[in-house]
């Protein structure tokens, strides 16, 4: 006999409003999340989202490696694992680490859920309610929303082409601790920063450290990016240079594949073990299965190969960003010039309020993130994100050209209806926030 079909009560009445914690408050859907469900139509081209392009891996010669681990080790593979991470996992990241100059022992490492969770364990053990945490302006989405889900007072840093600016840290520091205010640590993405895709030059990185070690200030290097250059070696991580102030988060995301979700942290002694226990609370132990397979994979494929070969596919789908952009963009607008990593930072001309044309842009069939996105404070209407990691370069192309017919027909929107230039707050690189102490 079969039970009834359950129903499904869809009500927009909430009975637990009153029961929620109060760190519930400060969540909200993320714009990039809220994009997705029309960005994905295959009629629209998305510069919007951050995924990988993950089609040129060998999945023929992985799905036999898999079937081998799952035979011949899956009865290791698939049990319980340890709450630090495999140790064969944390050797083979020592080597990664290596490549970025960091000499780090394995003993130091906690394996995460993706350096997402990494975020969110770093958060957890740091935070207090009220406390400031000091990042660039813009800075990534999923972290703003880490923070602000602890109750942590984000203070966006104002940043040049070279990253966050020492002085501007320098004085964001003094003056909230003279206002009396717990700066927590300064979190950073010195590589390809998302969404700007701004480096930070050798020189910035020293200067940065100095003023971090000068004020005792914690610093949170996210480093997703870094072996991704288009030209050139990967740069030595902050984490290379001060191994007793810098806490490293590390990812296989961009360099194997997302959907395995393996991430790590590299941190001081003490500060593993806290993350260690923090993470047992969480998930008792961090994936296992994708720790056997990305090791498998580290161990068994040209793994430095491959991050050539992306490379090589990104350098190409920049370059038809930044052709496109030369190309279509309305005088007036302005745009970073990454050497890697997956993003390029827009200002448009005077005016125009990238979240409010969004829709005009879906309509237009071209999707992006609206700048206001990456900020904590509302600043960021005059810019937005635009990837081109996804989309294959001749879509680039055509997303660059329909997003030009959009800027200018609002432009010509604003000329006819009289918009006051100027209007919206905005950021662009050269003149970022004060650090706001309020
Ligand atoms: C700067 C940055 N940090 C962290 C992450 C999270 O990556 P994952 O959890 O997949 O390792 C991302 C993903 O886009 C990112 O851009």
């Amino acid at each position: 006999m079969s039970l009834p079909e359950p129903s499904r009560r869809d009500t927009r009445l909430d009975q637990y409003v009153d029961a929620y914690a109060e760190r519930t408050h400060g969540l909200q859907v993320s714009a990039v999340r809220a994009l997705f469900a029309v960005a994905n139509r295959p009629e629209v081209v998305s510069l919007a989202g951050g995924m990988p392009n993950i089609t040129d891996l060998p999945r023929e010669a992985l799905g036999q490696a898999m079937e081998r681990l799952v035979r011949e080790r899956g009865v290791q593979a698939m049990q319980y694992g340890s709450g630090q991470g495999e140790p064969f996992m944390r050797e083979q990241i020592t080597e990664v680490m290596a490549l970025e100059a960091i000499h780090a022992h394995a003993d130091d490492i906690v394996v995460t859920c993706g350096s997402q969770q990494a975020l969110d364990l770093v958060t957890r053990v740091f935070i207090n309610p009220g406390d400031v945490i000091l990042t660039e302006g813009p800075s990534y989405v999923g972290a703003l929303g880490t923070f602000h889900a602890y109750q942590a007072k984000v203070v966006h840093v104002a940043m040049d082409d070279e990253g966050i600016i020492p002085q501007a840290l320098e004085q964001a520091i003094v003056s909230l601790r003279a206002a009396g205010q717990q700066v927590k640590f300064l979190y950073t993405i010195p590589n390809f920063q998302n969404p700007t895709g701004v480096t930070q030059p050798v020189a910035r990185r020293k200067e940065l450290l100095d003023v971090a070690q000068r004020h005792r200030l914690l610093i949170i290097e996210d480093n997703p990016y870094g072996l991704l250059t288009i030209e050139g070696a990967p740069m030595p991580a902050l984490r290379s240079m001060d191994a007793d102030n810098v806490i490293y988060l590390g990812s296989f995301s961009k360099t194997f594949a997302p959907g395995f979700r393996i991430g790590w942290v590299l941190a001081p002694h003490a500060v593993r073990e806290k993350l260690v226990l923090t993470q047992e609370a969480a998930t008792l132990a961090p994936p296992v299965f994708s720790q056997f397979a990305i090791s498998t994979y580290l161990a068994e494929f040209d793994w430095k190969g491959q991050i050539d070969t992306f490379r090589a596919m990104y350098a190409e789908r920049r370059d038809a960003m930044l052709a496109g952009l030369a190309e279509y963009m309305p005088e007036g607008s302005t745009w970073t010039t990454p050497n890697g990593g997956f993003f390029v930072w827009v200002t448009l001309p005077e005016g125009i309020d990238s979240h409010a044309m969004l829709p005009r842009a879906v309509t237009a069939r071209v999707a992006y993130t609206p700048g206001t996105a990456f900020y904590s404070d509302g600043l960021g209407s005059r810019n937005m994100r635009l990837s081109y990691c996804f989309p294959p370069p001749e879509r680039i192309l055509e997303g660059t050209k329909r997003l030009g017919e959009v800027i200018a027909a609002e432009l010509e929107m604003n000329r006819t209806f009289g918009i006051a230039a100027g209007e919206h707050r905005h950021n662009d690189l050269q003149t970022g926030p004060a650090p706001d102490i309020s």
